[in-house]
């Protein structure tokens, strides 16, 4: 039996016999608005267990240090294990409905350089948005940490950005997330999915992501499918 660590609400952690590495679980669990709205589609946990390893597979091509190791089935993969930094990095090349609700920027409104958003990752205060000195206060996170994780971030966002041109894609915007080796080096953690990316179809401007899910506009598993075929396409 392997040991549960710990379970969220899109995937399951669980160690492994070698120290310093955990398997990642996808589950089918869609979730949107902090867990207000839920619901369970089978076969999505594939896809982003999928989604994400080419999208790592791209950024070890362009020389960023991840967590992803291998994929080990359809719904799990092997990562080295960190402790993640509560902080919810979002880097935006253009503004969504939520940032013209938040602050009035138009949605579709281009970012250059691009906006790059810290919030805090707890479920009970519902991810607010913070700055760098609250960063500090809240978590295990230094001035120039947090400097190199904001270059991480751009640099990330240049690669992903070329990467799903390559699929007729374009990035709207994006939340990752970083961790601490147990040497204590940052590197990029957790998923990079359409549950974690607003995509959009270059030509037909369809969204290829978790939008469709969150405002009830089409179909997620068809969506997310249209992702994964282009990517196996590419590679
Ligand atoms: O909702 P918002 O516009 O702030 O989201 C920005 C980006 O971060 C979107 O691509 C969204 O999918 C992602 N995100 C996420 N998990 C959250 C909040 C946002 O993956 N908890």
């Amino acid at each position: 039996m392997r040991e549960l660590m710990y379970e969220g609400k899109a995937k399951r952690v669980y160690k492994t016999e070698t120290d310093g590495e955990l398997i990642l679980s996808y589950k089918d669990d869609a979730t949107a608005f902090n867990g207000q709205k839920k619901e369970v589609f089978q076969g999505k946990g594939r896809f982003n267990n999928l989604i994400t390893a080419h999208v790592f597979e791209a950024l070890t091509k362009v020389g960023i240090r991840h967590h992803f190791i291998e994929t080990l089935n359809d719904t799990e993969q092997k990562v080295y294990q960190t402790e993640i930094i509560p902080l919810e990095v979002v880097v935006r090349n253009q503004a969504s409905y939520t940032l013209e609700k938040r602050l009035g920027i138009k949605e579709g409104t281009a970012f250059d350089p691009p906006l790059v958003e810290w919030f805090y990752k707890n479920d009970a205060l519902n991810d607010p948005l913070i700055n760098d000195q609250h960063a500090q206060l809240l978590m295990d996170v230094n001035s120039v940490e947090l400097s190199f994780i904001k270059e991480a971030a751009l640099k990330i966002n240049a690669a992903l950005i070329d990467f799903f041109k390559q699929i007729n894609v374009k990035l709207i915007d994006f939340k990752i997330e970083f961790g601490r080796l147990l040497n204590g080096d940052i590197i990029l953690s957790d998923e990079i999915s359409p549950d974690t990316c607003r995509l959009v179809d270059l030509t037909t401007d369809e969204h290829l992501d978790k939008d469709v899910f969150r405002q009830g506009t089409g179909d997620i598993l068809t969506v997310y499918q249209k992702i994964l075929t282009r990517l196996e396409e590419l590679s």
